[in-house]
């Protein structure tokens, strides 16, 4: 524990020198969280990290998340520093949707709107017409489904399916998912659900549908800790990364919280309940990166001019 004030005391100090801002996503360590919050970065759900990078004045942000999110902070502010405390935290949704395959998909489907979620690369951001989060997904594309266009949608099948279940658009679905959340189980949330039938079940909506089925509230990372915070009840089962208990906690005090059944348990099940490389992401590596400055984030000048309109409209539209 010594080690680790000492290393947080230095991260505060290199914050200052550098004049920099850690943002912070609620499923890193909690320490990054903690730090983020004290020294006037933020912690928050995907569309709020976005917004506050691109509004925060610092010449530096220093992300800690996973590449999609720096590279949405170099893509909105193309001016300022993007440092990430590990290069290689990624995500199985961008992965699974390269450019090239996704951009041939597109080429298939001329007349559809192209809606991509945020965990994507900067090349396939490019190729939409609008970038969404989990947040705020299902109302854009209650928007578009309302002016009568038909959707493309990439690359989350489980995100993509219960959006086209709630608002009833036309959507044709990317089949990428998310190796965390694809994890939960409905057979098994459905026992643990009868042994607490008062706790309310919080879903992200990364889940398969049979877990979604099960939810009270289905929402991004924010909105499930606000609704730990407001609803009524005392006990709670969460189908998300474990990571958001940290927040969860502080936001209700008193409240009980109770990790949502996935298919193995930690020593047979490398992605469950806890995202690997949201886990890259550490005090002794943050502290290297704001010392050395390295680990930039750089985005194509040409794909960044490409792909902010994708994310511009969002944040048009969430304003
Ligand atoms: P949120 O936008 O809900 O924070 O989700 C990001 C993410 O990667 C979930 O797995
Ligand atoms: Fe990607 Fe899933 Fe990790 Fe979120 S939790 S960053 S969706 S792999």
């Amino acid at each position: 524990p010594e080690e680790k004030i000492a290393l947080k005391e230095r991260i505060r100090k290199l914050l200052k020198e550098r004049e920099a801002v850690l943002v912070a996503h609620y499923y890193v360590d909690g320490d990054l969280q903690d730090l983020a919050e004290e020294t006037g970065g933020c912690v928050s759900d995907s569309l709020e990290m976005a917004r506050f990078g691109r509004d925060h004045p610092a010449k530096t942000l220093v992300v800690a998340g996973v590449r999609f999110m720096g590279e949405t902070a170099k893509i909105l502010s193309p001016e300022k520093t993007i440092l990430m405390p590990d290069l290689d935290a990624t995500c199985s949704l961008d992965l699974g949707c390269p450019a090239d395959e996704f951009a041939a998909f597109c080429d298939q489907h001329p007349d559809r709107t192209v809606v991509v979620y945020a965990n994507t690369s900067a090349a396939v951001k490019a190729r939409a017409d609008w970038m969404v989060t989990s947040s705020i997904g299902l109302d854009i594309v209650a928007h578009l489904h309302a002016q009568g266009k038909k959707i493309l949608w990439a690359p989350d099948k489980h995100l993509g399916g219960y959006i086209q279940k709630k608002t009833g658009a036309d959507m044709l679905l990317w089949q990428g998912s998310c190796i965390v959340h694809d994890e939960f189980k409905g057979v098994e949330l459905e026992l643990l659900k009868a042994e607490h039938p008062n706790a309310k079940v919080l879903v992200h909506p990364e889940s398969p549908a049979s877990v979604v089925a099960m939810a009270d509230v289905v929402g991004s990372t924010t909105q499930l800790i606000n609704a730990a915070q407001t609803l009524d009840a005392t006990e709670f089962i969460v189908a998300t990364d474990n990571g958001i208990l940290h927040k969860m906690r502080m936001a209700a005090p008193g409240k009980h919280f109770i990790e949502a059944p996935t298919a193995g348990n930690s020593a047979t099940c490398k992605s469950c309940a806890h995202c690997p490389w949201m886990a890259m992401n550490g005090l002794q590596n943050l502290a290297d990166v704001l010392e050395s400055g390295k680990n930039e984030i750089f985005v194509d000048p040409e794909i960044g001019k490409q792909a902010v309109r994708a994310i511009d409209r969002m944040l048009d539209f969430a304003a």
